[in-house]
């Protein structure tokens, strides 16, 4: 390691605090830092104050203000999914549950010289940007929509890295788009969210012909435990800390999993057909989007299976919704459909069809970095309120009721 590695620890419990001391002082390269103040540390070990955990929480949002590169390894003698869902979110990057066990710290020790030793090299790496895409109902062409704007921005950009994951927790399928066979996927990794690391995750995607990579649900939708609070969050803050673009397919069915992920997408599309079925559930999901109170723009509606002669159909059920169409995909079943029996994309299969073309030519205009800049804080700088979860946190922001806006 270039440099010794500084470690602060502010905690009360005197056990957990001299067990972690004693296994940092064994490892070559630490040095505990005596006295208060985490200084220029480069790890924090924080204990949570359980009978106030939001000022352990307000605490640890100050610190990362003033110190984004500082790592907190949190401690709490319980582990509660609500309040390790809220510290992640935070940016907390270890947890470690009380009384504290070699077994749990030196992997988390470990974890973090990986980080650590990557951040020299990685030279400022930003954190990815994430699109979810979420049908109106089901059969809408979600998962079509998904794979083919992640292919074409990864067509479009090969030395930059792309990950698709697979969100629908009834029967995720994506494998089948890309002629992937996964043995792992999301289902795997919720099972432990403690545990879950960039080597873990790694480990769980698939690389497709193109570059890309996909994570696979693994759920079939047959009675299987949802992922647990927070694993999903954490999911794609991990894949978008190793790609620079991450696509999510979240299916069509707004639960809690799917929530995370739109609450830390930057973009969210929308796909919906022109059916009177898809119309009545799309203004049920953008009503439902609205309560999230994201910033404008960062939610866009797209009409997939779009044929020229629906175009009055189009202007009311603009006209209904309050919002304009940000894209009108082509409708073409029979490309598609082979496409799909090929496990090939159209973006590479079918690039000189119509609908092809639409997605290579379309896709930067729909979720290029303008969008993001026109209507979508990105990392950080997301606000904490605009949120599905912000509910359950103290503040929030101004009420963005009546028309959804789109770039
Ligand atoms: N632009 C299009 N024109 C015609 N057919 C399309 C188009 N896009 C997708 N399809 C077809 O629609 C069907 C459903 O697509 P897809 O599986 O992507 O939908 P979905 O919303 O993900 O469905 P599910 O709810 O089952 O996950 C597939 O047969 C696909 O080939
Ligand atoms: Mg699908």
């Amino acid at each position: 390691m270039a440099r010794l590695i500084a470690v602060s620890i502010d905690c009360r419990n005197e056990a957990a605090r001299q067990t972690f001391e004693e296994i940092v002082s064994r490892r070559r390269d630490y040095l505990v830092t005596k006295g208060q103040g985490t200084g220029a540390a480069d790890m924090l070990l924080l204990e949570l104050d359980e009978s106030r955990p939001q000022q352990t929480f307000s605490h640890i949002r100050e610190l990362l203000n003033a110190s984004p590169d500082l790592e907190v390894f949190l401690t709490a003698s319980r582990t509660d999914p609500q309040m390790l869902l809220e510290a992640f979110r935070l940016g907390v990057k270890e947890f470690l549950p009380q009384p504290l066990t070699r077994q749990e710290v030196e992997p988390a020790l470990a974890r973090f010289e990986e980080r650590f030793t990557g951040r020299g090299s990685g030279a400022e790496m930003q954190p990815g940007r994430v699109v979810s895409v979420i049908g109106a109902r089901g059969g809408v062409g979600a998962s079509t929509v998904a794979t083919n704007l992640a292919t074409s921005v990864q067509h479009a950009r090969q030395h930059e890295s792309v990950a698709l994951m697979d969100l629908d927790m009834h029967g995720g399928d994506l494998g089948l788009f890309l002629d992937l066979h996964v043995a792992q996927g999301l289902k795997h990794l919720a099972k432990d969210i403690s545990r879950l690391d960039e080597t873990i995750v790694r480990s769980s995607l698939a690389q497709h012909a193109s570059g890309l990579h996909l994570l696979a649900s693994g759920y079939e939708g047959f009675d299987e435990a949802e992922p647990s609070a927070g694993s999903t969050m954490r999911v794609i803050g991990l894949l978008r800390s190793m790609h620079r673009h991450v696509f999510v397919d979240c299916g069509h069915v707004l639960e809690s999993a799917v929530k995370e992920a739109l609450d830390c997408s930057d973009q969210i599309i929308v796909v919906t057909t022109l059916s009177l079925p898809a119309i009545r559930r799309t203004k049920r999901l953008l009503e439902a989007l609205g309560a999230a109170q994201y910033p404008a723009g960062k939610v866009l509606l797209v009409v997939n299976r779009y044929v020229n002669d629906q175009k009055d159909l189009l202007n009311e059920t603009e006209d209904l919704l309050g919002l304009r169409m940000a894209g009108l995909i082509p409708n073409d079943y029979g490309t598609a459909k082979e496409a799909l029996d090929h496990g090939k994309p159209l973006t590479i299969m079918a690039s000189r069809t119509t609908i092809g073309q639409w997605y290579l030519r379309g896709t930067d205009q729909l979720i290029g970095e303008k969008a993001a800049v026109n209507g979508t804080p990105s990392g950080k700088e997301r606000s904490k309120s605009a949120s599905f979860f912000g509910r359950y946190l103290p503040s929030f922001g101004p009420e963005t009721k009546g028309k959804p806006s789109v770039v």
